[in-house]
């Protein structure tokens, strides 16, 4: 499904060149469930980019579902970001005065969809994030930090992604809140989403089943965790 051979990024400002990722090499199967975890300033972004394809290796390879990536024109490239990547930032950006199922529909307001099959893909993806219905109709400033992030996964689900991207989902939320957004994010493992979750938190990454530890832009450690267990953690 994923595959980075020997991924190298250099970001060039003028005359300063940071390297933030030395030759990154992994496959991620479908229905995986992968955690990337990492100290600031260690290159998890920059990889979650080029696997979002929202940007290019320096050198290297990434194939997405048997495409390499940098070898697609900018129409294709949108065309996969479009069917392919639903992503979840950390910062969730979502419209504050749209009612929470305007938001989930919003990726699908250039397509030829009919209106009455967008709400019904968007309630369909709210209800498999596991918001309560009484809140579809709120606005998103009416809502609580972990009931706007399952509103940002359920808009990236809407797509019916291969595999979703999630950048530090439960960097703004609390301890509590964090927990409930990462068993959205196990119910929609089980369901048989692929998943790549960055966090920096090893309490977060737990809840995957393989965790990939990357330093200094390489990989230092790529391990099954022995503590995945579905459901495992309900505090
Ligand atoms: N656009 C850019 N131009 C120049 N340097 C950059 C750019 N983006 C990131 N970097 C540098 O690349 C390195 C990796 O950054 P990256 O954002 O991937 O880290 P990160 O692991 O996501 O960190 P954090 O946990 O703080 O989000 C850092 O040294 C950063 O300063
Ligand atoms: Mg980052």
């Amino acid at each position: 499904m994923i595959e980075c051979k020997n991924l190298v990024k250099v970001y060039k400002n003028g005359d300063v060149e940071t390297t933030a990722l030395k030759g990154v090499s992994f496959k991620i199967e479908k229905g995986e469930f992968v955690s990337i975890i990492g100290p600031s300033g260690s290159g998890k972004s920059t990889l979650m980019h080029i696997l979002g394809a929202l940007d290019t290796p320096t050198s290297g390879e990434y194939f997405l579902d048997g495409h390499e990536v940098s070898k697609l024109s900018d129409d294709e490239l949108s065309e996969m970001r479009r069917n392919k990547i639903g992503f979840v930032f950390q910062a969730f950006n979502l419209l504050p005065r749209a009612t929470v199922l305007r938001n989930v529909m919003l990726p699908l307001l250039f397509t030829d969809i009919p209106m009455k099959e967008r709400e019904a893909r968007a309630r369909e993806a709210l209800k498999n994030s596991s918001l309560d219905e009484s809140k579809f109709y709120n606005h998103s400033n009416q809502l609580s930090g972990g009931q706007i992030q399952r509103v940002a996964i359920a808009r990236a689900l809407i797509n019916d992604p291969a595999i979703i991207l999630a950048d530090e989902p439960t960097g703004n939320l609390d301890t509590k809140t964090s927990h409930i957004v990462m068993e959205a994010f196990q119910e929609l493992h089980k369901r048989g989403h692929t998943i790549v979750l960055i966090t920096h938190e090893p309490e977060i990454a737990e809840y995957a089943e393989r965790i990939i530890s990357v330093r200094d832009g390489v990989i230092e450690k790529d391990v099954k965790n022995n503590n995945y267990k579905y459901g495992a953690r309900s505090n």
